[in-house]
């Protein structure tokens, strides 16, 4: 198994993020032939247009991953844009990329359907995406659900290159974890950064207990029972709790009778205790940013070593290396 994934450095992380991919990355680090994990900030220059901002983001990611378990002698650690073979590949791709199936991908999409004039970047996005995956041969890419689109215009790129110039590319795979596929927000729908309603990995502890007794809630009234499986506050519960506190959790959902600051409470005191470990390893990271520097360097040279190879395979395939 060659895994890969990116996240964008385009605020801070949230428990999204975490459950729906970062997990799955450390998870797989120690199962996988290889693991190359990035910072996708050309990605994110479609929409963070301050220099020091974004320069300041790139680096906290690389804190939060690396504090969250992220071991560079086991998965390489690097950012997008110091591998620039991805930006040519990407090209490559582009000249064989239908409008039809861009106009359909549900960033510029939306967009779109608010009124916002949208730009080349965030149009091809995509096809970027598909240069990351084919850049390295990885055949499983661990992402949440908003990401399977992505990876199915990136296998439909690689099926027409293939088609066309003969076997290429290696075709990926999207990996979803049902039950963190789709992580709530405070209001219920999902958590991201655009929705202004996101719960993030290194919150003080008190702001956090704080966001969390705001999470939004029906207003039926306590004594009714409940459906545990239809409640994002039960469904964030259960990001951190384990089988025995669920299930006893579940029970008096559908038995009714408590409050729903019972169910806040139980959950901030878990997610603090949850991230504790992380949040010291981040600050000792912290106080050594020429370490941090050192792994990303590190991680950039055998990323480019990789992708400089299947650039060659792909430009070959196409007739500009002669
Ligand atoms: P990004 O930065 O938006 O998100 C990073 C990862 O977090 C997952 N995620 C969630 N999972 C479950 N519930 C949520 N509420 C939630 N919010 C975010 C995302 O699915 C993603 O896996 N385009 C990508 C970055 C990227 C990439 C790639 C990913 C660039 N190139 C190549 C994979 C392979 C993005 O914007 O992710």
């Amino acid at each position: 198994m060659r895994v890969l994934s990116g996240i964008q450095p385009t605020g801070r992380f949230h428990w999204g993020n975490y459950f729906g991919a970062i997990r799955q990355y450390i998870d797989l680090q120690y199962e996988a032939e290889d693991a190359f994990y990035f910072i996708a900030n050309l990605h994110a220059l479609t929409t963070v247009r301050d220099r020091d901002e974004l320069a300041g983001l790139t680096m906290d990611a690389a804190l939060d991953l690396l504090a969250l378990g992220l071991e560079p002698d086991k998965a390489t650690l690097f950012v997008q844009s110091d591998v620039p073979e991805v930006s040519e590949l990407c090209w490559l791709l582009m000249t064989g990329a239908p409008l039809g199936l861009l106009e359909r991908c549900h960033a510029y999409k939306d967009k779109k359907a608010r009124g916002i004039s949208a730009d080349a970047g965030l149009f091809a996005y995509p096809v970027l995406m598909a240069a990351d995956i084919l850049a390295y041969d990885s055949d499983t890419i661990p992402v949440g659900e908003d990401q399977g689109q992505h990876i199915e215009v990136c296998r439909d790129l690689a099926a027409s290159f293939n088609h066309h110039y003969g076997e290429t590319f290696v075709m990926p795979k999207a990996k979803i974890i049902d039950t963190t596929a789709r992580v709530p927000g405070i209001d219920g729908e999902k958590m991201s950064k655009s929705y202004n309603n996101i719960l993030a990995l290194f919150e003080e502890p008190k702001v956090l207990r704080k966001q969390i007794m705001r999470i939004k809630t029906d207003s039926r009234p306590m004594e009714d029972p409940k459906e545990p499986d239809d409640d994002h506050l039960f469904q964030l519960y259960s990001l951190f709790a384990n089988d025995e506190q669920r299930e006893e959790m579940a029970a008096k959902y559908r038995h009714g009778g408590f409050g729903y600051g019972e169910v806040k409470k139980a959950l901030a005191d878990l997610a603090i205790d949850y991230f504790d470990g992380p949040r010291q390893k981040r600050l000792e990271l912290e106080a050594d940013p020429e370490r941090v520097r050192k792994i990303l360097a590190d991680g950039a040279k055998r990323a480019s070593e990789k992708a400089g190879e299947v650039l060659r395979r792909a430009q070959k395939a196409c007739g500009v290396k002669i």
